[in-house]
């Protein structure tokens, strides 16, 4: 047994593993994967619960997180971040006092496209160890774009590095990594994401937001669009209709059988492609 926090109390693997939450928002199903494999790896040694921000009422949430004793959290990184509810959930985590932080523990995971994870782990870990949980480390994961079919995720050496991820944050339960050192190593690529970024995004903004057209005579009123909204901005009554809140994840047209809904798909790819050549990052799996 070994102190986490250099406080009176002590603190073992068996506590921190008791219950483990796993939060995570995934459009296209990359970063669920991840979720659930880390969860296999560690649901022998206590109970793990599986959360999609999607679907869960947010009231809900409150009660589960104040009884986890090990957090993970993941995202995939949209614009070189994390996606807006995410960072909402994290955010609206009541904070614990450091008197009863002792314990708490957390890590967080993304997967990205071919262009750069950006600064999505430093974020959200931030806001983790504002909220006096103990970060324990963070992973990343090179997975695919939306349209990028015929890759795999995760191939075998994805699976080897979550449990090698697993392993290490078992490790650092006992061992645990200063949030000094952390904090900087999660800072891995501040040149580019703080300064070659902005500037892209200043000269190509205009050209970059995505249009959505919508042809209502196409539309069969079949609701594939609202149900596969992570975010449930698309209501259809008669016909859907796009309330505040779109993360651009382009479900509503991938899953659009009669193309009512339409964005130009061909014009993302490429400034996906881009941003791709500009941003890339060399390391394209690891744990951190
Ligand atoms: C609107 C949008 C923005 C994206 N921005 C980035 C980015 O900045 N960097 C990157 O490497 N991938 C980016 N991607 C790709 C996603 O990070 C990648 O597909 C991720 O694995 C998706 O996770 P999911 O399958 O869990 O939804 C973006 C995708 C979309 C749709
Ligand atoms: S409206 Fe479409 S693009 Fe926006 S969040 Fe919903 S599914 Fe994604
Ligand atoms: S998925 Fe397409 S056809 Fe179905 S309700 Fe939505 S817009 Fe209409």
């Amino acid at each position: 047994m070994t102190n986490l926090r250099s406080s009176e109390e002590t603190i073992n693997e068996h506590d921190v593993f008791s219950k483990v939450t796993l939060v995570y928002m995934s459009p296209n199903g990359s970063t669920r994967k991840c979720a659930e494999l880390i969860a296999e790896q560690i649901k022998g040694e206590g109970e793990v619960l599986l959360i999609d921000l999607a679907r869960i009422d947010s009231s809900e949430l409150e009660s589960i997180i104040s009884e986890t004793t090990l957090l993970g959290v993941g995202s995939p990184t949209y614009h070189l971040n994390m996606l807006d509810p995410v960072k909402i959930f994290l955010e609206g985590i009541p904070n614990i006092p450091i008197n009863k932080s002792q314990g708490r523990c957390s890590f967080c995971f993304t997967t990205y496209g071919h262009v750069n994870s950006g600064k999505t782990l430093i974020n959200m870990a931030k806001i983790l160890h504002k909220k006096h949980y103990a970060v324990l480390g963070a992973l990343k994961l090179r997975a695919k774009h939306f349209y990028q079919k015929s890759i795999m995720f995760p191939n075998s050496e994805d699976q080897d590095l979550i449990l090698k991820f697993c392993e290490t944050i078992k490790y650092r339960i006992t061992n645990p990594i200063e949030w000094r050192k952390l904090s900087k190593m999660l800072n891995y690529q501040y040149l580019k994401v703080k300064l070659i970024y902005p500037i892209i995004q200043i000269f190509g903004s205009s050209f970059r937001v995505p249009k959505f057209n919508f042809n209502k005579d196409l539309c069969t009123s079949c609701g594939l669009c609202e149900e596969n909204c992570p975010t449930h901005v698309i209501i259809i009554s008669e016909l859907p209709k796009k309330q505040k809140g779109c993360i651009y994840c382009f479900n509503c047209v991938m899953f659009c059988p009669t193309g009512a809904i339409y964005s130009d798909l061909d014009k993302v790819k490429r400034i996906l492609k881009f941003d791709a050549k500009v941003l890339h990052e060399e390391s394209i799996r690891e744990i951190i």
